[in-house]
């Protein structure tokens, strides 16, 4: 089955406070993206990825990948407002002849080449797989005020991390239903599941965070450093 990569890099990394794309900052002297893609050349998949990417930055995408990946050719789209827009953009930009996609957050530079197999086997074998690690925080559900209204099982719970790996025929149906209702998710999967798909837990590691603020920055700084993934 023909796999490609869909990468999420349209985030304007707003919670990092340094305006400008987050993708595009530098992790130990190379732009976040680019430490992403590398995890996924054991997978062959970096050549022909599709990376969706903020409206107004697109030639300094394309120009940053062709100085560090001077042989890949890449499909460059341009996100939406919502990670559930932009991916609905690379799923429309796919080769025709793809069968699995394997969508992932640029902002996880730590993906494992175990955990990126495990989730395109689970795919091929299911229809659909998100990587996620059982919660070591106990979960809180609390109203608008503040005020705790839930604690559930955490023996129940995982936080979802990507790659979440789909047949192709799948996702897509679940975006063009999420679409129609008005439904807007922070994942792909969470959409699968709406509307009655399985979606099976492929387990990811603690290392492949999302970097969302100058800590996670600097903790990703540290992992390099310390060469910890
Ligand atoms: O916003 P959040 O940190 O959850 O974003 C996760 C990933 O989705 C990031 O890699 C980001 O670039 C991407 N994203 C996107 N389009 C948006 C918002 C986020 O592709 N509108």
């Amino acid at each position: 089955m023909k796999s490609q990569l869909l990468i999420a890099a349209a985030g304007l990394g707003e919670r990092m406070g340094e305006g400008r794309p987050k993708a595009l900052m530098p992790l130990a002297g190379v732009p976040i993206l680019a430490r992403t893609l590398e995890r996924f050349r054991g997978a062959g998949l970096v050549e022909g990825a599709v990376i969706v990417v903020p409206s107004h930055h697109r030639v300094e995408f394309a120009d940053t990948l062709a100085a560090i990946f001077p042989d890949m050719t890449f499909r460059l789209e341009e996100g939406g407002r919502h990670r559930q827009l932009s991916v609905a953009n690379g799923l429309a930009a796919l080769d025709t002849d793809t069968e699995i996609v394997v969508i992932h957050d640029a902002a996880r530079p730590y993906v494992t080449a175990a955990c990126i197999d495990a989730s395109i086997e689970t795919a091929a074998a299911c229809g659909a797989a998100t990587v996620a690690v059982p919660a070591t925080d106990t979960i809180l559900a609390a109203d608008e005020e503040g005020f705790v209204v839930d604690t559930p099982d955490r023996s129940a719970l995982w936080a979802c991390q990507t790659p979440q790996t789909f047949r192709v025929a799948v996702i897509r149906e679940a975006h063009a239903r999420a679409r129609e209702d008005g439904f807007m998710a922070t994942d792909d999967a969470t959409l699968v599941r709406r509307y009655d798909g399985k979606v099976r837990i492929v387990l990811g590691t603690p290392l492949n965070f999302k970097i969302t603020t100058p800590a996670d920055l600097a903790l990703a700084e540290c992992v390099y450093k310390r060469k910890l993934a």
